[in-house]
């Protein structure tokens, strides 16, 4: 008989003992699932801030002529896409790294450049994926408090330490909606140390520079220790091909292109992204009628006693204090008629719900079913 060595479960490394703590990314809950457990055919999620208009339709029909090209991979140097872009932002292509959404960007930032032992910095109500992957990475997460649901520069900036490797901050932020303007930016990265990479997440920009937001990528020829990301996902709406792109500088990009696997992203995603952003026109009509849509609602919001945060994104968020009414069993009410919003309990935001900025019909829908329910 041969001899069988005792079964051990495969063993973690030193650094990252920490990942069992990681609590798994929730997404918005399926429609699937809530036609499910309702017995309802007609469903409203709000809950992903995806966009209600669907991507531009050169997006959609270069998606569907790639079909016949599915045994070939894909071009690893993204080599059109990344030109495509070098010209809109005005950088070199070497600045520009392509990901499976910008999520995968910020996730290839923290493994980069931090690890165990090392701090990684961002506000409190910050994107739930930034300590997921400084977890993940074997760091230690610094949350900083915010100022009224908005991220603290001076509090960001005490909040740095030798070890501190990475900053993340989203602007505008998921979930609050709230962003800094272009002084506060710039005190922040004036003060910065150089050797910490400040990751800023423009996954909502398309949204806010409308709205006197600041374009980040203009940044980066005067900061060399600066990551933007962006994406596809959200204005675009492209967020089931899983593509977004971050710029920063050559030597930054460099080190992301070392550690991401090959082929990472996708023909469809790449050939979608490429006719989408050629179609100018179509995003700025999606952001111009989300603004108009989400508007109405915030006032519609206030009227109802619902205090809506001011919101720079597709998505507002809802402080229930007020009303006494508890966020969860909302929640679950909302689904009852149809409509999936999100919690944020997990951001420490115990009374909040975020809700989607849909098509109008949709934002009427949901309005209703809250002034129901309160
Ligand atoms: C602030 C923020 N950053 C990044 C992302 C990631 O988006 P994706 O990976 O689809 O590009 C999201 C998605 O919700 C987000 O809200």
């Amino acid at each position: 008989m041969p001899q069988t060595a005792p079964q051990t479960s495969p063993r973690l490394p030193k650094g990252l003992a920490n990942v069992v703590a990681i609590k798994p990314y929730v997404p918005g809950k399926p429609i699937e699932d809530v036609a499910r457990e309702f017995g309802l055919t007609e469903i409203h999620k709000l809950a992903s801030n995806e966009s209600p208009y669907g991507p531009p339709p050169p997006a959609m029909a270069a998606y569907k002529k790639i079909a016949d090209d599915l045994w070939i991979y894909p071009d690893n140097d993204a080599f059109r896409l990344t030109r495509k872009v070098a010209d809109i932002h005005g950088v070199q292509p070497n600045q520009i790294i392509f990901g499976t959404g910008s999520s995968h960007l910020l996730e290839l930032a923290a493994r980069a450049f931090a690890g165990a032992g090392d701090e990684v910095v961002f506000p409190e109500h910050g994107f739930i994926c930034y300590a997921l992957f400084t977890q993940a990475a074997g760091a230690t997460a610094v949350r900083v408090a915010e100022k009224n649901l908005t991220a603290d520069v001076d509090g960001l900036l005490a909040a740095i330490t030798p070890k501190t490797r990475v900053l993340f901050l989203a602007n505008p932020n998921n979930p609050t909606g709230t962003m800094l303007d272009e002084e506060a930016l710039r005190h922040l990265l004036d003060n910065v140390p150089s050797n910490v990479l400040v990751v800023l997440d423009e996954a909502y920009a398309d949204y806010a520079l409308i709205e006197g937001g600041v374009d980040g990528t203009e940044l980066v020829h005067e900061y060399r220790n600066l990551l933007v990301t962006r994406t596809f996902s959200k204005a675009y709406a492209l967020a089931a091909l899983r593509i977004g792109y971050a710029i920063g500088s050559e030597e930054v990009v460099s080190i992301l292109k070392r550690l991401r696997p090959p082929f990472s992203v996708s023909t469809p995603a790449l050939v979608a992204a490429e006719a989408a952003i050629g179609d100018a026109a179509f995003i700025s009509d999606v952001v111009r009628k989300n603004k108009v849509e989400r508007d109405r609602m915030a006032k519609a919001y206030d009227a109802l006693g619902v205090l809506a945060c001011p919101s720079y994104c597709n998505f507002v968020l809802l402080d229930l204090a007020v009303t006494g009414k508890d966020p969860s069993e909302l929640f679950v009410a909302l689904q009852k008629q149809g409509i999936i919003v999100r919690p944020v309990k997990e951001y420490g935001l115990n009374t909040h719900l975020r809700v989607s900025i849909g098509l109008p019909t949709e934002n009427d829908k949901v309005l209703a079913a809250i002034r129901s329910l309160l």
